[in-house]
């Protein structure tokens, strides 16, 4: 997906001209892929953006650092303060937030301890990732011949740059195949996720997904879900899934922050059916709570302008 430029990027505390926000090609990030990251939305409300649970993704930043051993420079709240004052003065009325902590220039080799831990934050506006079709009818999602890491290969509770080599490497897999999204199976053969999204099922009522043991990520939308599913009384496990629970699901959808709530249509050619009615009912209370309209969840949204 194209990038839209805006204005400036959040680097080390300054506030950088776009094209200026630049690294050097010895950047051990580049190299290795050590580095950890956030994606993270701010919605457009009636009383102007608010970022989808600023204070989780920022706290979760800070847990990957720590399972990679870096120390980010910036405390949470100060992450925080500085997301918002940069989608204030790039006055964008959503967009995705892509904070990056990663190792600056100066060191090299597979030791990243020595080398300084750098901080940038970048925002523009962004569309919906899995595309307006597929939010309103569903995805075609396929099983992965690739296998989602395992916790002893790189920690799965870790959002690391260099573990998106496993979630491409599925995308692009799914994509050239020509289906819309991948369902990654973890070492022990079970469902784990998909490429950039947490995934759930619906059975006879109850909702299921694989819990945070089977190698997911912690995905700040499905604990939304949680909360949601809770709010609207829909019972829900988490369990771990079998391929064929995939098969013989009522409903399934994806969770993510780039994906949002998104129904999956059919797996591996066969045919859940048109989104159901839990995966609509959560979708909808996403949706409204997003762009403010649910105040009791207004806790999970974080207004710009003060
Ligand atoms: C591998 C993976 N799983 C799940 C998710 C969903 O997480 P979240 O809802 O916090 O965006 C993401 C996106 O960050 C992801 O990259």
């Amino acid at each position: 997906m194209p990038i839209t430029e805006v204005a400036k990027i959040w680097m080390d505390g300054e506030l950088v001209d776009w094209q200026d926000a630049q690294v050097h090609i010895l950047t051990p990030t580049l190299h290795y892929g050590w580095g950890v990251f956030e994606g993270i939305r701010a919605y457009e409300t009636p009383r102007g953006p608010a970022v989808f649970q600023h204070r989780s993704h920022m706290e979760r930043l800070h847990r990957s650092a720590r399972i990679l051993q870096m120390e980010v420079p910036y405390a949470v709240d100060e992450l925080m303060q500085a997301t918002r004052e940069l989608i204030r003065i790039n006055d964008v009325p959503s967009c995705y937030i892509r904070p990056l902590v990663y190792l600056g220039y100066g060191e090299m080799g597979l030791n990243p301890l020595p080398s300084r831990v750098r901080v940038s934050i970048a925002v523009w506006p962004w569309g919906t990732y899995l595309g307006e079709e597929g939010l309103a009818n569903g995805v075609r999602a396929k099983i992965s011949s690739w296998q989602r890491i395992g916790s002893n290969m790189i920690p799965t509770g870790c959002k690391a740059a260099g573990v998106y080599i496993n979630s491409s490497l599925a995308k692009v897999e799914a994509i050239k195949a020509g289906y819309d999204e991948a369902v990654l199976l973890n070492e022990h053969g079970r469902v784990a996720e998909g490429s950039g999204e947490n995934l759930f099922v619906v059975k006879e009522g109850v909702l299921k997904t694989p819990p945070l043991s089977e190698g997911v990520l912690q995905g700040v939308t499905r604990d939304s879900i949680f909360a949601f599913a809770r709010d609207l009384d829909i019972p829900l496990v988490e369990t771990p899934l079998l391929r064929q629970d995939l098969y013989l699901a009522d409903e399934a959808f994806y969770t993510g922050t780039a994906a949002e709530v998104v129904p999956i249509r059919s797996v591996d050619d066969r045919e859940i059916g048109p989104p159901g009615p839990i995966t609509k009912q959560l979708q909808d209370l996403f949706f409204a709570v997003v762009a403010g309209k649910e105040p009791r969840f207004d806790a999970m949204i974080d207004y710009v302008q003060s």
